[in-house]
C-alpha cells in the first residue's frame, strides 16, 4: 500500500467520523460522543498528514503545535462561559487566517498551475482574507474592545462597492496573469480591508448571525484551499463547516424573524432604548417569601432561563428548586428560546451542565400551545426573548421576533437585579403586566432563598 493511498484512506475515515460526529452534536444526549469522535478523527487526520512523507520541517510544526496549543490551552481556561461567542469569533479568523498562509505558500512555491487553481486560489484569499479580519471585528464588538453599536458614515456604501469592484477587477486581472505577485498582494490587501468594512456597520445585537455566517466563510475558506492544495478532507471538512455555519446562521435569523441578507446590510443594531408599553403603569416588585406561597401552591411551573442565569450561574439552584417542586407534585419543565444567552445552546448547555433531564427541556415551537394551561413562569435573567413587544408593535426593534409566551401564565415572575434593559436595549413591558412579578435580586441568590424556603417549611 504507497502513502498516498494511505493517507487518503485515512482521510475517508476522519470524514465518515467528523459528519458523524456533527450528527451526534444535534442532540444534548449524543454530543459528547459526536465530541469525541470528531476529536479522533481530527487526530487521526493529522497523524496522516504528518506521516505523508512531504514534511519539510518537523522541528517548525512542532514549535507550531507548542506555541498554538499553549496560547488555545490558556485562552480556553481563562474564558468565561460567558465569553464564548467572543472566543469562537477569534478562533474563526484563526482558522481563516492559518487557510490563507497555506494558499499564500502554496503560491510562492508552486505558483498556479491551471486555470481552476487560479480561480479557487483567488475565492480562497478573497474570503479568507475578509474573514480573519471581519471575525477580528467581531471579537472586538462582542469583547467590548470596540463600540458595539454600528460604525456608519457617509459614503460607506459608496466605498463597500469601491472595494468590491476593485476585488473583482484585479480578480479577473490575476485570473488572467497568475504570475503577478502584486496582484495577489493587493486582493488579499483589499479582502483584509474589505472585512473590517462589512462587519463595522452591523450592531452587537446581530453579531450572533455574524460569527455563524463567518463560521460558514472559514468553512469555505478552508475547503476552497483543499482545492489549491489538492487535499481531499480539507474539501470534505471544509463543505461540512460551511454548509453546518450557513444552516446555524438560517436557524438563528428564523429564530429572529430576519433574513441574512437584512443581518449583513440592514443597521439592525442601532437600536436605543425605546420605552414599551403604558410609562404611567408601575412594575410590581414581590418578595420572595410572598413568591414562595405561590410556587408552594402551583401544579404546573415553567422555567425560561435567559442570559441573566448563566452570568449568576444559578443552573445548579434551579436543579434544586425544581426537585422540591416535584416532590410538591408540582409538573416542572423549561422554556428554551433558540437565541436566548449568548450563544447558541447556551441555556442547554448549563442546564446540562446541572443534570436537569433533557425531557424536560421543550424548544419555543413545544412549550408555547401550553402556556395559557401553566400556573407561574419563571423567568431567570431573560428579557429580549420574553418581550411581547415583538407580536404587536411594529415600531419594536423586535417586532416579528417569535417569543417564548412567558405573558400567557397564570402569573409571571421576572427574576433580575433591576429594570435594566437586555441585549436588544428595549424596555420590556411584560414587567408592567398585570400578572407579572419582580422578584428583584441575582438569579441565584433568589432561587436559593426559595430553596431554602421550601427546606424550612418542611421541618
Ligand atoms: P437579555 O435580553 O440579554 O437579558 C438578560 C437579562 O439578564 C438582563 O435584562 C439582566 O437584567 C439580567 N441579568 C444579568 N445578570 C443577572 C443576574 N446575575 N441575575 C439575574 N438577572 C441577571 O437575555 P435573553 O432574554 O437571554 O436574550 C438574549 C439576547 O441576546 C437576544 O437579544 C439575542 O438576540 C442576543 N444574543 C443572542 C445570542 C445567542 S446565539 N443566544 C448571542 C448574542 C446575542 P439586570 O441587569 O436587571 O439583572
Amino acid at each position: 500500500m504507497n502513502t498516498a493511498f494511505a493517507t487518503n484512506f485515512v482521510y475517508i475515515i476522519s470524514s465518515v467520523l467528523f459528519a458523524f460526529g456533527l450528527k451526534f452534536l444535534g442532540s444534548p444526549v449524543t454530543a459528547r460522543r459526536g465530541n469525541i469522535l470528531s476529536s479522533i478523527g481530527m487526530l487521526l487526520a493529522v497523524l496522516a498528514t504528518l506521516f505523508n512523507g512531504h514534511i519539510i520541517s518537523f522541528q517548525w510544526i512542532a514549535i507550531g503545535i507548542i506555541i498554538g496549543g499553549s496560547l488555545g490551552a490558556l485562552v480556553a481556561f481563562k474564558a468565561a462561559m460567558t465569553q464564548m461567542p467572543e472566543m469562537i469569533a477569534l478562533l474563526h479568523g484563526c482558522g481563516a487566517m492559518a487557510s490563507v498562509f497555506v494558499d499564500w505558500t502554496a503560491y510562492q512555491v508552486h505558483g498556479t498551475t491551471d486555470l481552476t487553481n487560479a480561480i479557487t486560489l483567488y475565492l480562497s484569499i478573497v474570503i479568507g482574507g475578509l474573514t480573519v479580519t471581519g471575525s477580528g471585528i467581531a471579537w472586538g464588538k462582542l469583547s467590548e474592545n470596540i463600540p458595539g453599536k454600528p460604525i456608519v458614515f457617509t459614503g460607506q456604501k459608496w466605498l463597500n462597492t469601491a472595494l468590491i469592484a476593485s476585488i473583482v477587477i484585479l480578480g479577473v486581472l490575476f485570473i488572467m496573469h497568475p504570475a503577478r505577485y502584486d496582484l495577489f498582494l493587493m486582493i488579499l490587501g483589499l479582502s483584509l480591508v474589505f472585512g473590517v468594512f462589512i462587519v463595522i456597520p452591523i450592531g452587537g445585537a446581530d453579531m450572533p448571525v455574524v460569527i455563524s455566517v463567518l463560521n460558514s466563510y472559514s468553512g469555505i475558506v478552508a475547503c476552497t484551499t483543499g482545492f489549491v492544495i489538492h487535499n481531499t478532507l480539507l474539501i470534505v471538512v471544509g463543505s461540512l463547516v460551511g454548509a453546518n455555519g450557513m444552516i446555524l446562521s438560517i436557524i438563528m435569523c428564523k429564530a429572529m424573524n430576519r433574513s441574512i441578507g437584512n443581518v449583513i446590510f440592514g443597521a439592525f443594531g442601532s437600536v436605543v432604548k425605546k420605552a414599551g408599553g403604558d410609562e404611567k403603569k408601575e412594575a410590581k416588585a414581590m418578595s420572595v417569601e410572598d413568591a414562595f406561597l405561590i410556587i408552594e401552591n402551583a401544579k404546573s411551573v415553567v422555567f425560561i432561563p435567559g442570559y441573566g442565569m448563566a452570568v449568576a450561574q444559578a443552573q445548579h439552584a434551579v436543579r434544586e428548586l425544581s426537585e422540591f417542586l416535584e416532590k410538591n407534585g408540582c409538573d416542572v419543565k423549561y422554556a428554551i428560546h433558540p437565541v436566548a444567552g449568548r450563544m447558541p445552546g447556551h441555556m442547554n448547555v448549563l442546564l446540562a451542565e446541572a443534570n436537569i433531564p433533557y425531557d424536560q427541556l421543550l424548544e419555543m415551537d413545544a412549550i408555547n400551545p401550553l402556556m395559557d394551561t401553566v400556573d407561574v413562569a419563571i423567568i431567570i435573567g431573560a428579557n429580549d426573548v420574553v418581550n411581547p413587544a415583538s407580536r404587536h408593535d411594529k415600531s419594536s426593534p423586535i417586532y416579528g421576533m417569535p417569543i417564548i409566551n412567558a405573558d400567557k401564565a397564570k402569573t409571571v415572575f421576572v427574576l433580575k437585579r433591576s429594570m435594566a434593559t437586555g441585549f436588544a436595549g428595549i424596555e420590556n413591558e411584560l414587567f408592567y403586566y398585570e400578572n407579572t412579578r419582580m422578584i428583584f435580586g441575582d438569579a441565584k441568590q433568589t432561587i436559593q432563598a426559595l430553596v431554602a424556603e421550601f427546606k424550612s417549611s418542611q421541618h
